[in-house]
């Protein structure tokens, strides 16, 4: 049987991952996929760096466009991140040859998912992003396949692993928001650039993702209603204690008479409750459907291995020969996202 041959861009903490899953799993891949998964070539930013696994089977290559045009690479991995540049360049130069992608990121995701889809599915390719919400929870095939005889009513969520980690320290060790800023960053769940974590961006992209998918809207970021958690401070969190609530940054996305409501804000939710209950880098997702009820999904929302097994995920399924559109209806079929409130007064 033919391999499906990888070309994985960016050798991060996810990157890493998979290129230790392809080579330490390949015979359960195997069966799994009912065909062998290979790496064909990598790329990453810096190549002399010990990554703790062995990359000399593989071509390199710096320019990633020119790993995702390679002929012995079937399927484009971008675990590079960046809503711009070379991630999206690489992207496009897959899709548009045709290729499959899988791809772990939100922001590029966040901020052209509409066009990346309409482009994936006029040259017959698919594109999925598991990874790029809450990590190795399973969430986007969740709501595309499990659930997809539901008509989703709500989706839910605490999906950012950094801001659960500060409110959770802030909370249990009574500590201020910056000395538990530093030991969040000693984990290594924070993003390049933190204030995309603290400021609700990096979450407001993962929800603006999972809406599109829910209800059948374009992928629009800025329909988000945007506040992070850098204003929280010990004090709310006490006050909160006090009256039996905690303090999560909670996304909540859901049909209204206004339209498609998308929020994602620091909120009051009561202490025994399963989001209450929330520590640490762990992220929830709550999923509502008409016939389903409810779906409470909690996980490992980052890091190596869960980030890596959403990604494996994606390629397993495609490997299998597995087609879907990446939203879960064609792109056209998404209706334009109801704009965000105007700041209330
Ligand atoms: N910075 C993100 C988090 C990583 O803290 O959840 C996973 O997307």
């Amino acid at each position: 049987t033919t391999p499906l041959r990888l070309g994985i861009a960016g050798l991060g903490t996810v990157g890493t991952g998979v290129v230790k899953i392809v080579r330490q799993k390949a015979k359960l891949i195997e069966a799994r996929a009912g065909r062998p998964v290979t790496i064909s070539a990598v790329s990453a930013r810096t190549r002399d760096k010990d990554r703790g696994v062995n990359l000399s089977d593989y071509a390199w290559e710096d320019d990633p466009v020119a790993l995702a045009s390679r002929d012995d690479v079937d399927l484009f991995v971008e675990l590079m991140g960046g809503s711009d540049g070379p991630a999206k360049a690489a992207t496009e130069a897959a899709l548009s040859a045709g290729k499959d992608v899988v791809t772990a990121n939100k922001a590029m995701l966040a901020h052209h998912g509409q066009a990346l889809a309409e482009m994936a599915e006029a040259n017959g390719a698919v594109l999925r992003f598991e990874a790029a919400v809450a990590g190795g929870i399973p969430v986007v095939k969740s709501l595309t396949e499990g659930l997809a005889g539901n008509e989703i009513t709500r989706v839910m969520g605490v999906m950012n692993g950094t801001c659960n980690y500060i409110l959770t320290r802030m909370q249990s060790g009574g500590l201020p928001y910056d000395e538990v800023f530093e030991e969040a960053d000693k984990l290594g769940f924070l993003e390049a650039d933190p204030t995309l974590d603290v400021g609700g961006i990096d979450a407001g992209h993962k929800l603006a993702l999972l809406s599109a998918i829910a209800f059948g809207a374009q992928v629009n970021f800025d329909a988000v209603e945007l506040e992070g958690i850098e204003r929280v401070t010990i004090t709310d969190i006490r006050h909160a204690d006090d009256l039996g609530y905690r303090i999560k940054l909670l996304g909540v996305a859901q049909m209204t008479g206004r339209g498609l409501e998308q929020r994602m804000s620091p909120c009051l939710v009561p202490k025994r409750s399963p989001l209450g209950q929330l520590e640490g880098g762990t992220n929830m997702v709550v999923l509502e459907g008409d016939q389903v009820q409810q779906i409470v999904l909690r996980g490992p929302g980052a890091g190596e291995g869960p980030t890596a097994s959403a990604v494996m995920g994606d390629v397993i399924d495609i490997a299998r020969g597995f087609r879907c559109t990446t939203f879960g209806v064609p792109a056209a079929m998404l209706t334009e996202a109801t704009p965000a409130k105007t700041a209330t007064p």
